[in-house]
């Protein structure tokens, strides 16, 4: 791999010497180009809760410490996810393209939902797919060609966690890759180079998303209720009755869930793993470290960058005043790196002390509810990689994903050697 340091050495002068007021970290070319870093680390020391008054997604406070962020986290009653006042997304929605799904919703209707499709991710449901995903993980693995470069992000994050949502939809298992097209036209960024070129083209393809899955809600609706996400919600009396934008919401929720966010944990961490060579040895070393690397993974990676809130009433951030009305984006992606929080948080150190308490899943009453099931696959990719190769090498410098949202890779090339 080539030197990184350059860009973000000269994204630091930058970041450290244009006024505070012009920073906008919502730019998506800064997640692109990886540069994002010194951006944060110039406002959580000097402008922890900062405001940026222009943008191209508007107005917005950014809120970039670890015990602020909790804050917020913690008040939902003041702090809202409600879709209409503008959900979870730093970007408002028009009405009509509003998808609400229970992530963009307040008490008491989200807690309603939420539980719907709960007993998806208890543990027992998952001590019987921990089988299933060994095996699949196995497959995936075993397919992979030695002393060749190949794609890691295409060859095994996509395919691994497209599969897993496949099953938990049980959906059409040979048109299974339409879930990672709709998983990634629902996060993308409109733009250069991007996934989809407008807003119009996303709804259109979102519109055929929901087509699909109402054909399969049909026929699931009319059958004895299963143990699939589809079903849980065809059967359950919060859920049975949604109308087609909360329908069309809550596939997006569960299928961005499943997907996006354990795809780029895996991508990352064989990325951190040849960025921190030490560490890697470590591991190879002590396989039962693995328990520790997914959680430290996860922080390190941070795969969902923000989550929104609006103000519901004039508050206080961190002694800041906000109004009411006012954005709050979470910047889980600069609370994973504080300094006060995470020592050397730039860094991947599988034995971190402290790694489960990074904040990518969030917290409070939204806390991710597939976070054991996205462990637990994480987990054994590894558990399954590391017992067939002695070295996974990028060989490469990643492509990054043009999102401030998703934060991933879009390829990754790797080499086995053999
Ligand atoms: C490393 C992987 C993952 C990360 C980093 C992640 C991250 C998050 C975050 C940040 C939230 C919002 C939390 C908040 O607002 O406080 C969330 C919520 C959610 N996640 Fe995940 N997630 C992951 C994997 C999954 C998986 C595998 C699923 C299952 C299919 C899933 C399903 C959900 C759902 C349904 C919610 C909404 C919960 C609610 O609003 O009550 N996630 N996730």
């Amino acid at each position: 791999m080539h030197d990184i340091r350059k860009p973000i050495d000269e994204a630091r002068l930058d970041a450290h010497s244009m006024p505070l007021g012009d920073i906008d970290v919502s730019r998506p070319e800064l997640f692109r180009s990886n540069t994002i870093w010194p951006y944060f680390e110039r406002l959580r020391k000097e402008d922890p809760v900062h405001y940026c008054a222009q943008s191209r997604v508007g107005a917005y406070w950014s809120v970039t410490k670890y015990k602020d962020i909790m804050h917020v986290e913690t008040n939902h009653k003041i702090f809202s996810s409600d879709l209409n006042f503008g959900g979870i997304g730093i970007q408002d929605v028009r009405p009509d393209r509003r998808h609400d799904s229970f992530i963009s919703m307040d008490e008491p209707q989200h807690g309603a939902q939420r539980k719907t499709v709960a007993p998806m991710f208890m543990p027992q449901n998952l001590d019987q797919l921990a089988h299933t995903i060994r095996v699949r993980a196995g497959e995936i693995l075993d397919r992979l060609p030695r002393n060749e470069t190949f794609d890691w992000v295409d060859r095994v994050s996509i395919e691994l966690t497209t599969q897993m949502l496949a099953t938990l939809f049980d959906f059409p298992w040979e048109e299974r890759r339409k879930l990672t097209r709709w998983s990634d036209v629902a996060t993308a960024s409109p733009g250069n180079r991007a996934v989809i070129a407008s807003e119009v083209a996303r709804e259109a393809e979102l519109r055929e998303c929901g087509a699909y899955f109402a054909e399969l809600w049909r026929e699931r609706r009319n059958q004895p209720p299963k143990a699939d996400l589809l079903s849980m919600m065809a059967h359950s009396e919060a859920t049975r009755e949604m109308d087609p934008d909360n329908f069309l919401g809550n596939l997006i929720l569960l299928i961005v869930g499943g997907n996006d966010t354990t795809r780029n944990s895996l991508s990352g961490s064989v990325y951190a793993l040849n960025l921190f060579p030490d560490q890697y040895d470590k591991l190879r070393q002590d396989r039962a470290l693995v328990q520790n690397l997914v959680p430290e993974v996860i922080r390190w990676q941070t795969p969902l960058a923000y989550m929104r809130r609006t103000a519901l009433c004039d508050t206080e951030i961190a002694g800041k005043r906000i109004a009411q009305g006012e954005k709050v984006v979470m910047w889980y992606v600069s609370g994973n790196r504080d300094e006060d929080m995470f020592e050397r948080g730039d860094d991947l150190v599988i034995e971190r002390r402290n790694a489960r308490n990074h904040i990518s899943f969030g917290f409070g009453i939204h806390r991710c509810l597939g976070l054991r099931l996205a462990e637990l696959q994480l987990r054994i990719a590894w558990e399954e990689a590391l017992k067939r190769f002695d070295a996974i090498e990028v060989v490469d410098e990643p492509a990054f994903i043009y999102s401030n949202f998703v934060k991933g890779y879009e390829k990754l090339p790797v080499r086995i050697p053999g």
